[in-house]
C-alpha cells in the first residue's frame, strides 16, 4: 500500500425529504445570499425547483438564479455566472442537479474568488487558491462530483473538455435524497451506473499492489452497484436500489476506493476527448464503449489483477488466469449491453475518420501520453479508439 492522504470534507445529508432542509442548512452557516444554478428544466418539471425555493425563502435566503446549465457544461455559461456572482456579491453557490450543474458551480465558485479567466484553471495557467463555498442538492447518481475534488468543463472554442483537481472544488455540503432520482430516465440511470463503476474500476486497475482492504471495498461497491442496476432496469422507483446508487456515486469518487493506490483515471482521459469533441455524448455512455476496449488492450500487462476482478466481482470460476481475465472483461461488457448502453463508437453516429482527431485531443496534440499499465501514446490511444468503432 502506498502512502496516501485521504480528505473528504463534504458534509453529506442523506435520505428521504432531506432537500427540504436546504434553507436551514445554508442559514446554519450564516449565509444569506446565494447563487442557485440548475440544468435544463428537469427540476422544474419534477417540482423540485418549487420545493427548493420554498425552503430557501422560509430561511430568508436571497437567491440569484442561473438556470440552464447544459450537460457537459460550457465555459461560456460559467463566465457569465462568475460575472453575476461578483456583481451580486453572493456568498455561496448552490447546485441543484447532476454532475454538470455541480461542476459549473465549482468553476463559478473558484472564478468568483479570483481575477483570472476560469479556463486558466484546467489549462494550469492559474491555481485555484480560494473559492466561494459550494453546496449541492444531488438529483442524479453518476459523476460523484458531490464529494470529488474534480471539476470538468467544455470549451467549444477548442472542442476541449478539461478538468482540474483542487480542494477548492470540494462541496461544503451535499444533500443526497435518492427519491429525487426516481425521475431519471433509463438511459441516464444506466450512464450513471457505468460512470460509478468506472470511477471504482479506474482506481482498481492502476500500478500498485497489494492493497487488500481497498480492493475489497472496491469489489463490494461494484457488486452492490451491479445488483442495484439490475433492480433499477425493472423498477426505477425502488428506493433501496436508488439509495445504493446514490451513496455509491459519492464513495466511488471521493477517493475511498483508491486509498493506497495510484490515482490515474486513464479511460476517463479517452472519454473526455470523445465527449469534448462530440458534446452530445453522455459521459457514462462514452465510458461504456471505451472501458471494455481499454481493458481488452491492457489486461495482458497485468493478468492476475484482471483475473481477481473477474472472480471476485463477476464470480467467474475459471481456474486459468488469462481465460478468467478475458471472461471478466466480456461479462462486464455484457452487463453494459444489458443496461442498453452503446457498444461501439459508431452507435453514436460519429464519423469513421475522427480517430486521429480523438487521439490528438487525448494527447494534447501528441504532447503527452496517458500512463496506466502501459504507457499509452498517440498510436496506442488511436488503436484503442479504432478497436471499438
Ligand atoms: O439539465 P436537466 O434538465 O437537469 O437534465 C439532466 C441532464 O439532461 C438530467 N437529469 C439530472 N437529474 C435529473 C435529470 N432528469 C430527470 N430527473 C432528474 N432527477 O440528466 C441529464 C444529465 O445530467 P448531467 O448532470 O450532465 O449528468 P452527470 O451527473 O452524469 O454529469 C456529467 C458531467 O460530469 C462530468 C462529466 O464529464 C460530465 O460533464 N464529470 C464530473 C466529475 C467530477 N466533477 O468529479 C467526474 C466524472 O468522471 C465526470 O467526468
Ligand atoms: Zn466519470
Amino acid at each position: 500500500m502506498n502512502n496516501f492522504v485521504y480528505y473528504a470534507p463534504t458534509k453529506v445529508h442523506f435520505g428521504k425529504g432531506k432537500h427540504r432542509e436546504v434553507g436551514e442548512i445554508i442559514k446554519g452557516y450564516g449565509y444569506t445570499k446565494i447563487m442557485l444554478q440548475y440544468g435544463q428544466g428537469s427540476i422544474k418539471k419534477s417540482g423540485l425547483y418549487d420545493e427548493i425555493m420554498d425552503s430557501l425563502k422560509a430561511s430568508g435566503i436571497e437567491v440569484v438564479e442561473m438556470g440552464g446549465v447544459e450537460p457537459n457544461p460550457k465555459i461560456t455559461f460559467v463566465r457569465e455566472a462568475v460575472k453575476r456572482a461578483k456583481e451580486e456579491k453572493v456568498q455561496l453557490i448552490l447546485a441543484v442537479g447532476g454532475g454538470s450543474v455541480i461542476d459549473s458551480c465549482k468553476y463559478t465558485a473558484a472564478g468568483a474568488a479570483s481575477d483570472c479567466d476560469v479556463w486558466d484553471f484546467p489549462t494550469r495557467k492559474s491555481v485555484a487558491v480560494n473559492a466561494l463555498p459550494i453546496g449541492c442538492v444531488l438529483t442524479l447518481a453518476a459523476a460523484g462530483s458531490e464529494m470529488s475534488s474534480s471539476a470538468v468543463i467544455t470549451n467549444l472554442e477548442f472542442n476541449m473538455k478539461r478538468g482540474f483537481n483542487s480542494d477548492t472544488n470540494r462541496c461544503l455540503f451535499a444533500i443526497c435524497n435518492p427519491e429525487l432520482t426516481y425521475t431519471v430516465d433509463k438511459y441516464q440511470t444506466a450512464c450513471g451506473i457505468v460512470d460509478i463503476m468506472a470511477h471504482t474500476m479506474e482506481r482498481y486497475f492502476t500500478v500498485c499492489e497489494p492493497t487488500d482492504l481497498t480492493d475489497r471495498i472496491a469489489e463490494s461497491l461494484l457488486k452492490a452497484v451491479i445488483d442495484a442496476g439490475k433492480v433499477l432496469m425493472e423498477d426505477s422507483c425502488n428506493y433501496e436500489a436508488r439509495a445504493t446508487m446514490m451513496w455509491a456515486s459519492s464513495l466511488s469518487h471521493n477517493d475511498l476506493t483508491g486509498c493506497g493506490r495510484e490515482n490515474v483515471l486513464a479511460v476517463h482521459q479517452l472519454e473526455h476527448a470523445l465527449s469534448g469533441e462530440f458534446d452530445k455524448i453522455a459521459h457514462g455512455a462514452g465510458l461504456a464503449v471505451l472501458f471494455p476496449a481499454w481493458a481488452r488492450y491492457v489486461y495482458r500487462y497485468n493478468i492476475p489483477r484482471f483475473a481477481q476482478f473477474a472472480r471476485r466481482v463477476w464470480e467467474v470460476t475459471e481456474s486459468d488466469d488469462e481465460k478468467a481475465a478475458v471472461m471478466g472483461i466480456e461479462t462486464m461488457a455484457q452487463y453494459f449491453a444489458f443496461l442498453e448502453m452503446p457498444v461501439r463508437l459508431k452507435d453514436f453516429n460519429i464519423p469513421r475518420d475522427c480517430m486521429d482527431k480523438l487521439a490528438q485531443l487525448c494527447t494534447f496534440g501528441r504532447q503527452r501520453s496517458v500512463k496506466s499499465y502501459v504507457d499509452m501514446d498517440y498510436d496506442v490511444i488511436k488503436a484503442i479508439f479504432e478497436s471499438c468503432y
